[in-house]
């Protein structure tokens, strides 16, 4: 029976690059798309960017555009990296748009009437200057608990301590640099214990996977609580109807995006949109999304579509999370890859193997390693499965005017029937999203191809005119082989096969032609055209070295720029001595989790000055080297001594930066 299904990866934020975090999601989803549309189904494949939010709305007026400008921009961006790595969205939409607003303000209106919505006052960190209340990751101040400077609002980075905004010792904005206040004002809350029952049920009725019900049943355990869905305004978002100066919370609009997106395609392409959306529709819905948002989309969003007598997802498929050479991304280690920089050094196409040969159905994380992507990919697809092709096509064409024998050679036709029948296993590993067993299984025949080959030596049958026949029917074989590989690696690598489509001359392959009635005996043929290429280790090399020095991620959501200082005359700058210094002495100081003491030399005078670089160096790494210092700042009481001084360092609350002049500087040279 045919199946006709919406499915949908998750929106990716605007306010960032696609990396290659998002690009496990994608090729997952892309995947699987592409293995429903081979057995015939029905998919309407959508996407959109995820574009409200305060971090929007702040890195548009930082650029000095309109938060609408900068979101059509990064969508174009986006719409680009996708297309890069062939995921085949059926529209790539955006959570800012009329539909997605009428969606939103009417399962907002149907949950108030159904008496879901609660008002209650919240005291919050507000910005006097900025006059707009701070979400946490704008608030930086003292941690609580181990007292590192410069925390965020939520957590301590370095002891690993939580809490609340308002508990932060001399909390600022990150924004103006302002000392927050504290208000008080109304929010809007969804009243989620309410749903409890129907979440109960909805959970453990195999829409998502055990592992993930396991998540879930902890958080009932501690209690569903009210959903704070509305933010004040100045908000890059949805007004709330009836509620001058509120706005939806972007988590509020984000998963209705999706319904938003399927209106817009449904109404270009002629569709019944409530088919798809009524609560008992016939039709399936299936998101895949990362598990860090799964609290979002098993909780917040099937209560908010039940309550809103809306159909709720058939199923949530949940992934981990990428690292690459087994830690979790780092820009400083130059593992943090987007999809633009590997899309310039590398082909899509082995990302896309790559992450399907080790990919299932479980939410662990998967790596990506350097070393092991280049041995795969190299050895697996042009090893073994180009090589099939590479080592016989040139006889075809060659000795047989590009034209196939009409019959198969005897000792391969056990060996291609084991091609046909292993579709059931294959297929069913594809359907069930572990793709990297499919992916042991087709390479598994692709070994018994080589074999054959190896066994039957085609060169050698070459050169005796009386084993033309052989030959012909060998390589006959070979291509019949290849060609039942090209449709099991057809969902992951769809341009590759597509290749092959035209040099087969065949018509777009489907799950139904691993069947002996589609063999490819008396065809013709195209001569064979080089398809792949192995990667070269420069090529990992130049995206790993392009990673590190692409540090300034202009949009991405967790770095954002302090604003400009207010403008100073040259009269204030030459206040300021900076001169070079040699670091002669470094010692860490065990108390002090950031603080490294150094001994300076200024060529005319020694100074001591701690410096807050302990996470980036170690002392030893620091003797020697030249750096440059304030050196008519007023000597500061520390619990440690004394600090004469400040070295410069550039930093974004994450990493730091010492500055060095170039060599040839020497101690004491005045910075002018
Ligand atoms: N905007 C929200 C999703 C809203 S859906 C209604 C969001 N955006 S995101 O850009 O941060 O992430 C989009 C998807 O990419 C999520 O499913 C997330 O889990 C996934 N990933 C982001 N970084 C990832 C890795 N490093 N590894 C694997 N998946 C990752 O969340
Ligand atoms: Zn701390």
């Amino acid at each position: 029976m045919p199946r006709t299904m919406i499915v949908t990866s998750a929106l990716p934020y605007a306010n960032g690059s696609i990396h290659l975090g998002h690009m496990v999601e994608h090729i997952q989803t892309d995947i699987w798309v592409r293995h429903q549309r081979m057995n015939g189904h029905t998919v309407h494949y959508l996407c959109a960017d995820d574009t409200h939010g305060t971090p929007v709305m702040l890195a548009a007026n930082q650029l000095g555009i309109s938060p609408e400008q900068m979101i059509e921009k990064a969508r174009q961006e986006h719409m680009k990296d996708f297309t890069g790595f062939l995921i085949d969205h059926d529209l790539y939409y955006s959570t800012h748009t009329p539909e997605t607003e009428a969606f939103a303000k009417d399962i907002y209106l149907t949950l108030k009437q159904a008496g879901l919505i609660d008002v209650k006052p919240i005291e919050q960190l507000f910005d006097p200057e900025k006059e707009m209340f701070l979400p946490d990751r704008f608030i930086k101040g003292e941690c609580p608990r181990c007292h590192a400077k410069d925390q965020y609002g939520d957590n301590c980075e370095v002891c690993g301590a939580s809490y609340s905004p308002t508990e932060l010792i001399q909390p600022v904005s990150a924004i103006s640099g302002a000392t927050p206040i504290k208000k008080t004002s109304e929010h809007y809350f969804f009243k989620l214990k309410e749903c409890e029952s129907f979440l109960r049920q909805w959970t453990r009725s195999g829409t998502i996977p055990e592992e993930a019900a396991n998540k879930l049943e902890e958080w009932f355990k501690s209690g569903l609580t009210d959903w704070d869905i509305s933010r004040d305004k100045p908000y890059f978002g949805f007004e709330i109807p009836d509620a001058p100066g509120k706005y939806f919370y972007v988590w509020l609009d984000a998963p209705i995006g999706y319904i938003g997106t399927f209106k817009k395609f449904a109404d270009t392409k002629g569709l019944p949109f409530w088919d798809y959306w009524k609560a008992d529709s016939t039709t399936e819905l299936y998101h895949f999304i990362g598990k860090d948002i799964l609290y979002f989309h098993s909780l917040f969003w099937p209560a908010m579509l039940y309550a809103a007598n809306l159909r709720t997802p058939t199923r949530l498929f949940v992934h981990g999370f990428l690292t690459v050479n087994g830690q979790k991304m780092s820009k400083s280690r130059g593992s943090f890859i987007t999809a633009q920089s590997y899309l310039k050094h590398l082909n899509p196409e082995s990302l896309r193997y790559y992450f399907a040969a080790k990919m299932n159905s479980s939410m662990d994380d998967i790596d990506l390693n350097l070393d092991d992507f280049t041995n795969r990919v190299n050895s697996d697809l042009v090893g073994k499965f180009i090589n099939i092709a590479s080592r016989t096509s040139g006889f075809i064409t060659k000795r047989f005017n590009g034209k196939l024998a009409t019959g198969f050679d005897e000792l391969a036709l056990p060996i291609i029937d084991r091609f046909y029948t292993e579709a059931l296993t294959i297929k069913t590993l594809f359907e069930e999203r572990e793709f990297a067993k499919a992916i042991r299984e087709i390479m598994a025949l692709a070994d018994l191809a080589n074999q054959y080959i190896d066994q039957q030596k085609p060169w050698e049958l070459a050169k005796d005119q009386k084993h033309l026949n052989l030959l012909h029917q060998v390589c006959t074989s070979c291509l019949e082989m290849f060609r039942c590989l090209s449709i099991y690696l057809k969902p992951v690598l769809p341009k590759l096969t597509q290749q092959v489509e035209t040099f087969l001359k065949l018509s777009p392959l489907m799950w139904k032609h691993l069947d002996k009635k589609y063999a490819i005996n008396a065809c013709d043929i195209l001569p064979y055209h080089h398809l792949i290429s192995r990667i070269e280790t420069k090529q990992i090399e130049e995206l790993q070295s392009e990673s590190k020095s692409s540090l300034i991620d202009k949009t991405n959501q967790d770095h954002h720029f302090p604003p400009l200082s207010e403008t100073i005359g040259i009269d204030d700058f030459s206040k300021i001595d900076l001169r070079v210094a040699k670091i002669i002495d470094a010692v860490t100081i065990p108390e002090a989790d950031k603080l490294l003491k150094l001994t300076l030399d200024l060529g005319f005078e020694q100074r001591t000055v701690f410096a807050g670089i302990k996470s980036q160096y170690q002392s030893e790494q620091l003797v020697g080297r030249l750096t440059v210092m304030v050196a008519n700042l007023s000597p500061r009481k520390m619990r440690f001594g004394e600090s004469q001084g400040m070295v410069l360092a550039a930093g974004d609350g994450n990493t730091i930066y010492l500055l060095s002049p170039d060599s040839g500087a020497k101690p004491g040279m005045k910075i002018k």
